[in-house]
């Protein structure tokens, strides 16, 4: 990219030249990380236009009307910057954006050119400024293809009464409805009204209402700086519930008592993770239960969590996922990777963190499950990628590509399990307070895994080199698949479910294992460790004796759909498409779609399916089937 061409050859040679001086002397070569280091050092975000180094965005103010009909958010963003440098240029990030008019300060109007798009990236926008620029305000309007937000039909919603409009800005999506420096490595205050419909309830990011205005405009403050990335908005007909004096949940009026029913564990989560890691920073914690296209499981918008209906399985089994996003509150929203090939630094740490939370709440069998089911994730993470591919290293480059495509469960549980193996190595207590004083040195800050890795050897590590050695960090950053020295994941819960598999595989019938007291985790393990191929029989037994085709859980649909499109199970058909039809979420739609288009007939079936569904899917859900299936618009 354009940007980092004139970098590479510097920091390639800052790279070589320790290394030619070092054989020069005839002696050992710099140890890798700290060669490595030198690149980061030098490197930039490829995923920004933006040059934080000479002007850098300070505070936003937003003054957005959200038009339905149009699907259109218009208005203004102004940005309060900071010249470093005395700069003569602003380049901020914009990607289908419509830029009316620029102007400075008190409103002198000033030359701005929105230059060529790059595929990904969208067009740098380049607003001329002068050293004493404090304020440049632009007026814009989105359009209604925005990769970031999506415009719902009442037909959509759970409630069918209103619109819903729902954004999604990770990794690099805020600058599709706001110009902006779209990298994790700069961060902003923000402040924003919101004009919405009457009758609607606005949310953000930020600090919110709890109840409808009578006028439809409302009022955000986010006093904490952020990166651009965690910006969100929702508008819809929306009910709120308190869970305690500090959380509540945010659902439609329909949806509202399941939500707060299932959540309700959310304030003792809140609990043990400030007992872990230190205080929480960001005032209130809410939950957003968005409607079923929402793309993800959760996205961890400060101060408001957004998460997918299909957790609520009426029995609170998927609430990891609200220790997860609220785990982000420390790792990636406190401390931020700086870039999204540093994304195992917000994932890996939420994904580690997330289970200490769940131990403290369920107990360390619960925990074992998880990490024994996200072991099985790295295993077929790796196997999908290739033992040797540079996509299973910790440290990516990613630069060309789309980080959402990218940063799988590698980042999740090859980090998550790396964290773990240190925890081992130096005991519980020692790594607790390491990281309670990585999170407290570093709050409000983005952080790159060069910088980890430094404050790893400066403090956990300097006078143990041994422990160094044999912890073989490099490779677990900057080598593929997993080192020997992991840590053993095993649950005592998930061996007795090994034993019923090879029950049922040397011919136990369904209806005489052992099943008493499974949860959800018990049956997702069981499921997903069935033998290949299954047989249409065997998968009938199943069915008959555990209902799994009518299973309420999200999970075990997944895992059940999986076995089912492989052995070829026709009674699961109807099931299935009301599944993919139902929910958006892309960690259900990419599997299930791409085992349909392993043959023909599923190809087909596919097609079908989605034809139906796709009008329902977010845009990012779209994109991602829209290349699975190689769909294209009829003519
Ligand atoms: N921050 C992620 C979601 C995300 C990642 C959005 C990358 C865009 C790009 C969020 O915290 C997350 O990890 N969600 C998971 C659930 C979690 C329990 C593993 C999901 O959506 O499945
Ligand atoms: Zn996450």
């Amino acid at each position: 990219m354009k940007l980092s061409t004139n970098r590479i050859p510097l920091a390639l040679l800052l790279v070589l030249l320790p290394c030619f001086l070092a054989c020069a002397a005839q002696t050992r070569p710099a140890p890798p990380v700290a060669r490595v280091r030198v690149v980061q050092e030098s490197s930039q975000d490829p995923h920004s236009f933006a040059q934080p180094d000479e002007v850098v965005v300070e505070h936003l103010k937003l003054d957005l009307t959200v038009d339905f009909p149009r699907k259109q958010l218009t208005g203004r963003a102004s940005l309060r910057i900071k010249n470093k440098r005395g700069a003569n240029h602003l380049i901020l990030d914009t990607r289908d954006l419509d830029v009316r008019r620029v102007t400075l300060d008190e409103g002198q109007a000033t030359r701005f050119t929105l230059r060529d798009p790059v595929e990904l990236l969208g067009r740098a926008l380049e607003i001329e400024i002068t050293p004493q620029t404090q304020w440049v305000n632009i007026d814009y309007s989105t359009r209604p293809e925005a990769a970031a937000l999506q415009w719902l039909d009442p037909a959509q919603t759970a409630s069918k009464t209103a619109p819903f409009l729902l954004t999604q800005s990770e990794s690099i999506l805020a600058r599709t409805w706001v110009p902006c420096q779209d990298t994790p490595g700069v961060r902003m205050t923000y402040e924003a009204t919101v004009r919405a419909p009457r009758g609607l309830l606005a949310l953000m990011s930020a600090e919110n209402p709890t109840a409808d205005s009578a006028d439809g405009v409302y009022h955000f403050q986010m006093r904490q700086p952020i990166p651009s990335y965690l910006l969100a908005l929702a508008v819809g007909e929306l009910a709120f519930r308190p869970l305690d004096r500090r959380s509540g949940v945010y659902a439609e009026p329909t949806v509202i008592d399941l939500a707060a029913w299932e959540l309700a564990d959310t304030p003792k989560m809140i609990d043990a993770a400030e007992r872990l890691y230190g205080p929480y920073r960001w005032g209130r914690y809410d939950l957003l239960v968005l409607p079923p296209s929402f793309p993800y499981g959760g996205m961890e918008n400060p101060r408001l969590t957004f998460a997918t209906p299909t957790i609520l399985a009426r029995d609170r089994s998927l609430v990891s996922l609200v220790a997860h996003e609220l785990a982000h509150s420390w790792s990636g929203n406190l401390v931020t990777n700086a870039t999204w090939n540093d994304f195992w630094l917000n994932e890996g740490f939420t994904n580690y963190f997330e289970r200490r939370i769940m131990e403290a709440l369920y107990g360390k069998d619960y925990a074992d499950m998880l990490a024994v089911l996200g072991r099985q994730d790295l295993q077929s993470a790796i196997d999908e990628l290739g033992a040797d591919s540079p996509d299973t290293h910790l440290f990516l480059n990613i630069t060309g590509r789309d980080p959402d495509e990218v940063t799988g469960d590698i980042a999740y549980e090859k980090g998550a399990l790396f964290l773990r193996t240190i925890e081992e190595a130096v005991g519980r207590d020692r790594f607790d307070t390491f990281l309670r004083s990585w999170f407290e040195t570093h709050a409000f800050q983005s952080a790159d895994t060069a910088q980890f890795v430094t404050y790893l050897q400066d403090n956990l590590l300097k006078n143990d080199p041994q422990l160094a050695d044999r912890l073989k960090i490099e490779s677990w950053i900057y080598g593929p698949g997993v080192p020997a020295n992991e840590a053993k994941v095993r649950s005592t819960a998930l061996a007795q479910v090994d034993q019923q598999v090879k029950a049922f595989a040397q011919g136990t019938p369904a209806g005489q294992l052992q099943t008493q007291g499974w949860t959800s985790h018990h049956w997702l393990h069981f499921i997903r460790n069935l033998p290949e191929p299954l047989g249409r029989d065997k998968m009938a037994d199943l069915d008959a004796a555990f209902r799994f085709t009518q299973s309420g859980n999200s999970e075990i649909l997944n895992a059940w759909f999986l076995r089912a499109i492989q052995g070829n199970y026709e009674p699961a058909w109807p099931a299935l498409e009301r599944f993919l039809v139902g929910m958006g979420r892309r960690k259900f739609l990419k599997p299930l779609y791409t085992e349909l288009a392993k043959t023909p007939a599923g190809a087909e079936m596919a097609l079908r399916i989605y034809e139906q569904a796709r009008p329902g899917y977010h845009p990012l859900s779209q994109q991602m089937v829209d290349e699975i299936l190689g769909w294209r618009p009829l003519t």
